[in-house]
């Protein structure tokens, strides 16, 4: 059974993805808060994505990486620059230096949060980050395809939606993804012979979706889960938006209209 490192192991997404992989890989969690709860094939490695020597430790050894860790949604630019940056560039380095190839890397929809919802866009699309978290996850994009076009990994960025058993809002209708589509997802970057540097959309089966999948259907992603079956109750209790909601128009929902029109304090 194959090693696989999951950063931010002690997340919501590690916790689903730990039910998920459970018996088909062996996982080694990392974490800067202690996992404790460790089931047969876990093991757990702290490391602060800050501390490169930390995160080597982590790396050494495994066959492939889920690159978790870090903040996950908007915050200061202290707080981004650190874990998302600093910390997805150490991810990178250590991979390449322990000689780790695969890295699967927790991209998001903020990345390219600033597309209107009447735009379907597709892997090509260019980032159009809604955010400081946005930007760093464009950031982790470009840097898996440094590391794999210059330094030889193999490397697949998923742009997830909302990771939920069940979509929560209208918004979320179109972008959910159930942890075992996830999972399969995070599989195929793990194994599929042909990666060398792809972008996947994180959503399941979903009607009305505002993006093309096609290049990780063309990898064989069989999403297993359909959004049809929570349509009428999802829409039912969603409050009415006032026309020109900007949180409606774009993508990005919410994180678009967050400081809308500036706040340069918000900045340093
Ligand atoms: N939850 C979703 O639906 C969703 C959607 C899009 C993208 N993502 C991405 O997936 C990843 C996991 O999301 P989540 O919802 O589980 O987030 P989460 O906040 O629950 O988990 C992130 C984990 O990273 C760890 N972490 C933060 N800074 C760290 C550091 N400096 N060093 C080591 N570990 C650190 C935290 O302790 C935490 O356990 C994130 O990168 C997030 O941006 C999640």
């Amino acid at each position: 059974m194959k090693t696989i490192l999951l950063t931010g192991a002690a997340g919501g997404v590690g916790a689903f993805l730990r039910k998920e992989f459970k018996g088909i890989y062996n996982l080694r969690l990392s974490d800067i808060v202690p996992i404790t709860d460790l089931s047969e094939g876990e093991t757990f490695v702290p490391a602060n994505l800050t501390d490169l020597d930390a995160v080597k430790a982590a790396t050494d050894g495994v066959d492939g990486i889920f690159h978790l860790g870090g903040y996950s949604i908007e915050g200061d630019w202290q707080t981004i620059l650190d874990a998302n940056i600093i910390g997805l560039r150490n991810l990178y380095e250590a991979a390449y230096q322990t000689g780790v190839k695969r890295v699967v890397f927790a991209s998001s929809n903020h990345a390219a949060g600033f597309y209107r919802r009447d735009n379907i866009i597709d892997h090509t699309a260019i980032p159009r980050p809604d955010s400081r978290y946005g930007v760093s996850k464009a950031f982790g994009e470009a840097m898996g395809a440094l590391y794999a076009d210059k330094y030889g990994l193999e490397v697949t960025c998923i742009r997830i939606g909302n990771v939920a058993m069940e979509p929560a809002d209208k918004r979320r209708l179109s972008i959910w993804v159930t942890p075992r589509d996830l999972a399969q997802l995070v599989s195929i970057g793990l194994e599929h012979p042909k990666i060398h540097y792809e972008i996947f959309y994180g959503m399941s089966d979903n009607k009305q979706a505002w993006w093309d999948n096609s290049n990780a259907l063309s990898f064989g992603y069989q999403p297993k889960d359909k959004n049809e079956q929570f349509f009428d109750e999802v829409l039912a209790a969603e409050p009415p938006k006032e026309d020109g909601d900007l949180t409606e128009i774009y993508q990005g929902g919410t994180f678009v209209a967050s400081e809308a029109g500036g706040a340069p304090q918000k900045t340093r």
